[in-house]
């Protein structure tokens, strides 16, 4: 059902755990499984991601994807990781089972997330989060609350 990369990410999550005074911070959620994904940024004056950390509360599919997407996205400037997408993930993790899919999209609603709140921390303007709300797929019934 997983192939190996996906249970290496799984087994061996790179990036995990928090950065103290970051840059941004993103948690986003999903209602229908529970699951919520956080993700750190460090960034510097180029706008250069030099580090990135994840917390995940969540399926294996889910730790997968947020360890992958760390991996694509650390050393990237701001505006080349927002091109990651949850295809992007998922064709780095060779695939994961359909019912599996919308884990991945939890890594690019988290990464975008943290952007925009460095964003607004800095008045910075990125066209790519344009309409996007970091409420989407909130579960509002308290597990966002949950603090790693
Ligand atoms: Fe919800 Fe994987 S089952 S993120």
């Amino acid at each position: 059902m997983y192939n190996d990369k996906v249970m290496d990410h799984f087994m061996n999550p790179r990036n995990v755990g928090v950065i103290e005074n970051p840059s941004g911070v993103g948690e986003v959620g999903n209602v229908s499984c529970g699951d919520i994904m956080k993700i750190y940024l460090l960034i510097d004056d180029n706008d250069v991601i030099v580090d990135i950390k994840f917390k995940t509360f969540g399926c294996g599919s889910a730790i997968a994807s947020s360890s992958i997407a760390t991996v694509m996205i650390k050393g990237k400037t701001v505006s080349e990781a927002l091109k990651l997408t949850n295809k992007d993930v998922l064709d780095e993790l060779g695939g994961l089972p359909a019912v599996k899919i919308h884990c991945s999209v939890l890594a690019e609603q988290a990464l975008k997330a943290a952007v925009l709140d460095y964003a607004n921390k800095t008045g910075k303007h990125y066209p790519e989060l344009d309409g996007f709300e970091p409420d989407d797929g909130h579960d509002d019934h308290g597990l966002v609350q949950i603090e790693f």
